[in-house]
């Protein structure tokens, strides 16, 4: 069985865990899904098999096997035949582009199918958040929130791609993959940033911004929230012990130009996750001048850029 899904870029962040054994996120957090990036993910069962095998990019082995056996164990029940998993995508993996989103969410989705599974979203939801919090949300398309409640989390659609239709320009100023891992990084941060707990209560307050800005299709409140909050999770890192700063030369050059951009009256603004790359959110009509004014940065190693997308789903095996 084969799936299909985006990464998704947080507008307000996931940072740090409620429940670190159910992988339950200790606060809120807002995403848009992206069209133009994707993973592609086969899963197939197989009782030959001695045990399970990974392709990745047409690589044999892989260091997320583990965690994509853990994911089917759950999805299919640890009683599963072994799985032949090849899982393709089209941009560079573990580089802070949200690849284990895609990834996780492609994976639960071909994983049900392929055990006779109909899962209903909230399901879905659940098992592909126990993976990778970030990954439940990448199972819907457009704005999504991805909300804590007494089972666990939720997510839920806030305006689908048409409603509000915005670009994202990437500016991938790193290839290699990053040093420590969002999973690592946020149990740092939990543990010893003195900015950790105002952080975790100020979230609803920024959800909600978030959340009217999306209502009002207000660029400029939305941009206002979003740097904010990006701004504040890297905070949180800078102030952990060790401290973690993914930031380069280069990622602070993007944010120059985009506040540049910005005091040109460019609808843009940038969001950072946990890698040096730079995400510029734009209006659709300044796409363009936002993307040759990144790639013409000469330390700027590629730009990628993508409308906004759809929902995870099951697609014709290759
Ligand atoms: C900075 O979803 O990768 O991208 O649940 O441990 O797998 P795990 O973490 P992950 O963290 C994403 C962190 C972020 C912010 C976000 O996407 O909300």
């Amino acid at each position: 069985m084969r799936a299909i899904a985006q990464p998704n870029i947080a507008l307000i962040k996931y940072w740090g865990k409620r429940d670190t054994g159910q992988n339950l996120p200790a606060v809120g957090s807002i995403s848009i899904t992206l069209c133009d990036l994707y993973t592609g993910m086969d899963v197939d069962f197989d009782d030959q098999l001695a045990e399970d095998q990974l392709i990745v990019n047409g690589d044999a082995g892989g260091s997320m096997l583990p965690r994509l056996s853990a994911c089917l164990d759950r999805v299919a029940g640890e009683d599963r035949a072994r799985a032949r998993i090849v899982s393709e995508s089209n941009f560079p993996i573990a580089a802070g582009l949200a690849s284990s989103a895609s990834a996780f969410a492609a994976a639960t989705v071909a994983a049900a199918a392929a055990a006779g599974k109909d899962l209903d979203v909230a399901e879905l939801a659940s098992l592909a958040g126990r993976a990778s919090g970030s990954a439940a949300r990448s199972l819907l398309g457009g704005f999504v929130e991805l909300r804590n409640c007494d089972s666990g989390i939720e997510v839920g659609n806030l305006r689908t791609a048409a409603e509000w239709p915005l670009t994202v320009v990437i500016a991938i100023t790193e290839t290699g993959p990053k040093a420590v891992g969002s999973t690592e990084a946020m149990e740092i941060s939990r543990k010893t940033s003195p900015f950790y707990s105002s952080w975790v209560e100020q979230q609803e307050h920024d959800l909600a911004a978030a959340r009217s800005a999306i209502e009002k299709r207000d660029f400029g409140q939305l941009a206002a929230i979003a740097e904010h909050n990006c701004l504040k999770m890297h905070s949180i890192m800078w102030a952990s012990r060790p401290p973690m700063v993914y930031w380069n030369a280069a990622t602070m050059r993007c944010l120059q130009i985009v506040r540049k951009l910005q005091g040109a009256g460019i609808g843009v603004f940038f969001t950072i996750d946990a890698g040096p790359q730079v995400k510029a959110v734009c209006l659709p009509e300044h796409a363009e001048q936002v993307r040759s004014t990144l790639s013409s940065s000469d330390d700027v190693a590629a730009v990628m850029t993508s409308e906004l997308g759809d929902a995870a789903r099951l697609v014709e095996s290759s």
